[in-house]
């Protein structure tokens, strides 16, 4: 296993209390093959959950190996080398830009690990190519583009350090519905192509049910579902979890309650549609 959490719990720190935003997480995620979405309530520790993946935070109980670092340790130990393996794009990645131009700024992540530092113009190149950012705004300042435009040159940032593992809080949010289409394929094609396991914070359910293949729900610090997408939404205890139900889902109950149709399983549109046209034949 190459992400293994046993029994890790954190609390932040307060004045004059601590507040338990994880407890007793278990979990375990491959390097390879797996495309998972974090769900859970705003507050349901989804994000300190996901910055424990790169050490950028270390657990108060329990431990985490992460690719055969085992943290906490007694020892001071070297984690910066995580931080290239588990690239991390936080919530809004785009307010982290600094350099005097695009190309600058996302060789800055491969410049700092000697996996990558002779090859940064290369990587950065190819990962601009990747999210869709032409070669004449290389030179542009990253504050003089548009939004979406940012995202993806933070983005193309973290791909640049060529991480066996990408981790996204909330990579759709705020972006217009055709920015998420292009966003989620170029995430869904660097996980079928590369096979890299994808991880991603969501609370877009329709997300999750077109490309996750593995769901785990967060309620209160606590992980409450780990498995298949389609046994959540099949799941009796669904409205606990405080979550939404896809669009086509939702449809289904709509056109059952005010219509009486019989309510099915259907995993996406098109399943919807040729249930439908099957009834009305
Ligand atoms: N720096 C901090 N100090 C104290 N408490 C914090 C801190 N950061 C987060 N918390 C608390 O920890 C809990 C979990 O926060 P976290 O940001 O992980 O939630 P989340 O699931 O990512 O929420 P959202 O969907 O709103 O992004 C929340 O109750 C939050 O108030
Ligand atoms: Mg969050």
């Amino acid at each position: 296993m190459d992400i293994q959490f046993k029994e890790v719990g954190y609390a932040y720190q307060g004045f004059k209390k601590q507040y338990h935003a994880l407890k007793n997480i278990n979990l375990e995620i491959e390097k390879e093959g797996e495309f998972i979405a974090i769900v859970g309530q705003t507050g349901s520790g989804k994000s300190t959950l996901v910055q424990h993946l790169n050490a950028l935070m270390k657990p108060t109980s329990g431990t985490i190996n992460i690719l055969g670092t085992v943290l906490p340790s007694k020892k001071k130990i070297k984690v910066n080398h995580l931080r290239q393996k588990v690239g991390l794009v936080f919530q809004f990645p785009e307010y982290q830009l600094f350099e005097e131009n695009i190309l600058k700024d996302v060789e800055f992540g491969p410049s700092n690990f000697k996996e990558t530092k002779d090859h940064k113009t290369e990587y950065a190149k190819k990962s601009l190519k990747l999210v869709g950012i032409d070669e004449s705004l290389y030179e542009e300042s990253p504050f003089r583009i548009s939004g979406g435009q940012m995202r993806r040159v933070a983005i193309a940032g973290i791909l640049a350090m060529n991480p066996n593992i990408l981790v996204l809080d909330e990579p759709t949010r705020g972006l217009d519905p055709q920015g998420k289409d292009d966003i989620m394929d170029l995430f869904n094609e660097i996980h079928v192509q590369e096979h890299k396991t994808i991880i991603m914070i969501t609370h877009d359910m329709d997300i999750v049910a077109k490309y996750a293949k593995r769901v785990v729900v967060l309620n209160q610090g606590e992980i409450v579902f780990d498995g298949k997408k389609d046994d959540l939404f099949q799941h009796e205890d669904f409205h606990t979890f405080h979550l939404d139900y896809p669009t086509h889902m939702r449809m289904m109950n709509h056109l059952h309650e005010t219509l009486g149709i019989k309510k099915k399983f259907v995993k996406n549109q098109d399943e919807l549609l040729s249930y439908l046209k099957e009834v009305f034949k």
